[in-house]
């Protein structure tokens, strides 16, 4: 249906290894040997599971290195796709995986670069922090952690070449990462991009805002919608709609308690999905009439305000339908 991107590629898990408490990560090469697509620091791809599950994780590989490598928190809250590769996915098996896609990117402009990680949210930056590295750029990563256990990468962060770049908060050693002190003094030609839990997100970026910082240099990606908070289910006094698919004529109804995506796939057709919670991007779908009522964390204000794309897990008609371009 509405793939935004190529087939998927067959990739060998090259490795497995646990990196943290409940953190493992997996190197992904092709699986007929050809290079990987190149991906720039902050991207992501979808992981087709062997349950059919598709989930979203960002590349946490150094610029120029032959094989992909994302990093996987066991979440507690996970609907199966972490618990999956924890628990079933093995050094050696194949899976299939989209292309790098990029929405979380390094600002070209900027002349410094602020890199802010809570938990599993160390993954896009850490890739960042390489690429910046490499190319002898300006950056400081701040990186909190529950604790040391739980804190992923630190025996790459402890080198020297990153270390002077670095600071770490543990929790169970009493640290605690700052924001407001972080992010008190906006900077013309910092860019910040954060990543981490929603909580963690809407801290820094009400510091940041409060402090001054223009929202054109704040980048961020949240991970792991929470559990039970997700924006993907119909709130109470939602209203029924229909959607007009423009290129079969079809008109399908979404109740009031439906998404989208369900109705759709109730009606026999196969939405590509990831991670169902407005998040990843996965089931981007452009709108050609009507208004969308955006649920989403996904789209940027502008993007938002156009009311062009839709993602079809999460968001709803403010009208009484919608034409999609499906
Ligand atoms: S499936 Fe991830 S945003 Fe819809």
């Amino acid at each position: 249906m509405n793939s935004p991107e190529a087939s998927p590629l067959e990739v060998r898990v090259a490795a497995k290894t646990l990196v943290a408490q409940d953190i493992c990560t997996l190197d992904l090469v092709r699986a007929d040997g050809r290079p990987l697509p190149p991906a720039e620091p902050g991207a992501h791809i979808d992981l087709h599971l062997p349950s059919g599950r598709v989930r979203p994780y960002s590349l946490c590989q150094a610029p120029g290195e032959p094989r992909y490598r994302i990093g996987v928190l066991r979440d507690a809250a996970s609907r199966g796709g972490s618990r999956e590769v924890h628990d079933e996915v093995q050094a050696g098996q194949t899976l299939r995986m989209g292309a790098p896609r990029q929405r979380f990117g390094l600002a070209p402009q900027a002349e410094q670069h602020l890199l802010l990680a809570a938990g599993i949210g160390i993954t896009p930056l850490l890739s960042m922090a390489q690429a910046l590295q490499a190319q002898g750029r300006r950056y400081t990563l701040h990186y909190a952690a529950r604790s040391r256990a739980q804190a992923a990468f630190l025996d790459l962060l402890g080198q020297p070449a990153f270390a002077p770049h670095t600071h770490l908060y543990l929790g169970d050693a009493g640290q605690r990462l700052d924001l407001a002190a972080v992010l008190s003094q906006p900077q013309p030609g910092t860019h910040v991009a954060l990543c981490g839990p929603q909580r963690f997100i809407d801290a820094a970026l009400a510091c940041a805002q409060a402090a001054g910082w223009p929202s054109a240099q704040l980048h961020f990606e949240r991970f792991g919608a929470e559990a039970g908070t997700g924006p993907s289910d119909p709130a109470a006094g939602d209203q029924a709609f229909e959607v007009e698919l423009a290129r079969s004529g079809r008109v399908i109804p979404v109740a009031a308690d439906q998404t989208i995506a369900r109705a759709l796939a109730q009606a026999g057709m196969e939405p590509l999905l990831s991670c169902e919670q407005g998040v990843c991007g996965t089931c981007l779908t452009p709108v050609l009439a009507g208004e969308p009522d955006h649920r989403d964390s996904y789209l940027t204000p502008e993007e938002r305000a156009a009311g062009t794309q839709i993602l079809l897990c999460c968001s709803r008609a403010r009208g009484g339908r919608l034409v999609l371009d499906l």
